[in-house]
Order: structure tokens, then C-alpha cells, then sequence
């Protein structure tokens, strides 16, 4: 049987790697500290694969053309796309095997997520695993679900996702870790670019923290958008949270980083 060796879900804004030094020292620290943890939780749990749970933005789906949620079966991925993120081009083998067998799982929960063989990766998976896997020798698979383009999936709907996704790793043989990326905070390229929302921010990762799953599920959608659209990432933790629903959110870090347009955070599902 397979099981669940590791969880986290961290912020993957493209000026942690880009520009990181516009941030100041302390809350570098602060973030990369947290990152260190999840890195050494990673190590120390060794998965054969890692998922990780990131939106798209607008590399490989665009306005015209967007799945509400996809499944990468790539047998591996190319990345980054973006040349400006300062992280060498790599390879990052696949696990497709695992990714229909997640497929499939969502469509028995009633879940119809689309799929790719071809996607390529960009800074939403490329950034964090820059800092929890470097290297990039976990083969990982990505999930992407829409966070761009409304309608999206309800919070709820993520987090039934994360079930069924966690069903297929438990029917696996393989030690799997999921890590959400995106969110907090932040309307990137808008004109309130740097008005960044610590309020609904610290109210998200408090309810994450009480592991209040209902208080997080019912999250009205118009807070998220009052808190700027790139809040709406927060999908990603709480599909992470599916998966690792019987496991305890911690919050390991939380900063405000106006320099990297965004609210920070990184926490480990233990
Ligand atoms: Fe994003």
C-alpha cells in the first residue's frame, strides 16, 4: 500500500527566485527559513514522487482554452518556461503511471479533471521545488487547477479532489508528497499591485492553523476577491489539504512581502 510521506503548500511568486534580494533581509529569513523546513522534512521523508498541486499562468492554457482542473501525465517535464526567473532549463521525470491513476480516482469521486501529456512547467511548480527539492531528482507529477480565468473550482470541490487524489496514492505502491503552491494575497500586474491584504492573509493561515477545515471551505468567495485575484490560489492549499486530511496544518512562516507583490507563506501538513 502506498502511502503519504510528506505535505506542505508554500507560496511560489516568480520574485522569490527572480528578484529575491528586493525583499528585505528579514523577511528572507523568515520565508527561506520555512522553506529549509520543508526541504528537510522532504529529504528526510524521501518520496518517489512528488505532486505538486500549482495553478497556470497562461503558459500552457490560456482565456480561450481552460480546464477547470488538468492532470499532467508527462513521462517528463520541461521548465521553466520563463527565461527571466534566473533557474537553469531542466527535465523533471514524470510518474504517469501514478498521474492516471489519480485521474481515474477523481472520476470515481465524481471529479472530471482534463489532462495533458505535453505541459511544460513554469514558475508556479518550478519555484517551489527549486527550494524543497533542489536538484529536481523526485519525479513529480503536477496537478494543475485554474485559479486565472473564473469560473473556478469551489473550495470545496478542491478539497474533495484531495481526497480522491489521496485515494490513488494510497491504492499506489509508492511513498508520494504533495505540495500546494500559490496564493496569498496579491493582484500581480493590477493597479493595486502593492496593496497586499495581511488581514485576510493571517485569517486564512489561522484558520489553517486551528485546522478549522469547515471554516476554510466556507470562505466566501467575494473576501477572496477583495483580497486581490492571486488570492484565489489558495486553492491549491486547500487541495493539498484533501489529500493530507488526516494530517495537522502548521504555518511555519507568514510575511508580507510587498517587493515580491505578495503575500508569503509556507506551511507544513505534519
Ligand atoms: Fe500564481
Amino acid at each position: 500500500m502506498g502511502s503519504l510521506v510528506f505535505a506542505g503548500a508554500m507560496r511560489h511568486a516568480p520574485g522569490i527566485a527572480a528578484f529575491t534580494n528586493a525583499a528585505s533581509p528579514e523577511q528572507r529569513a523568515s520565508f527561506f527559513g520555512a522553506t529549509d523546513q520543508l526541504k528537510a522534512a522532504a529529504a528526510a521523508a524521501a518520496p518517489d514522487v512528488m505532486l505538486v498541486i500549482a495553478p497556470d499562468h497562461f503558459s500552457n492554457f490560456f482565456i480561450d482554452n481552460m480546464p477547470p482542473a488538468c492532470v499532467t501525465l508527462n513521462e517528463a517535464y520541461p521548465g521553466p518556461v520563463e527565461d527571466w526567473l534566473g533557474i537553469s532549463k531542466v527535465s523533471i521525470k514524470g510518474a504517469p503511471d501514478l498521474a492516471r491513476s489519480i485521474l481515474k480516482h477523481a472520476f470515481d469521486a465524481g471529479i472530471e479533471p482534463a489532462f495533458s501529456e505535453d505541459a511544460a512547467l513554469e514558475h508556479g511548480v518550478i519555484v517551489p521545488l527549486n527550494l524543497v527539492t533542489p536538484g529536481f531528482g523526485v519525479p513529480i507529477v503536477w496537478i494543475m487547477q485554474n485559479c486565472q480565468v473564473p469560473p473556478l473550482l469551489s473550495l470545496a470541490r478542491c478539497h474533495a479532489f484531495g481526497r480522491a487524489i489521496r485515494k490513488a496514492i494510497d491504492a499506489s505502491s509508492l511513498r508520494v508528497g504533495v505540495l500546494g503552491t500559490g496564493g496569498l494575497s496579491h493582484a500581480p500586474g493590477a493597479a493595486e499591485a502593492d496593496r497586499l491584504d495581511e488581514e485576510f492573509d493571517r485569517d486564512f493561515l489561522g484558520r489553517l492553523d486551528r485546522n478549522a477545515v469547515d471554516e476554510i471551505l466556507s470562505m466566501p468567495n467575494a473576501r477572496l476577491d477583495a483580497a486581490g485575484f492571486g488570492s484565489w490560489e489558495i486553492r491549491q492549499w486547500v487541495t493539498a489539504l484533501g489529500v493530507a486530511h488526516d494530517r495537522k496544518p502548521r504555518t511555519l512562516a507568514y510575511e508580507a512581502v510587498v517587493e515580491w507583490d505578495t503575500g508569503c507563506a509556507v506551511a507544513i501538513y505534519e
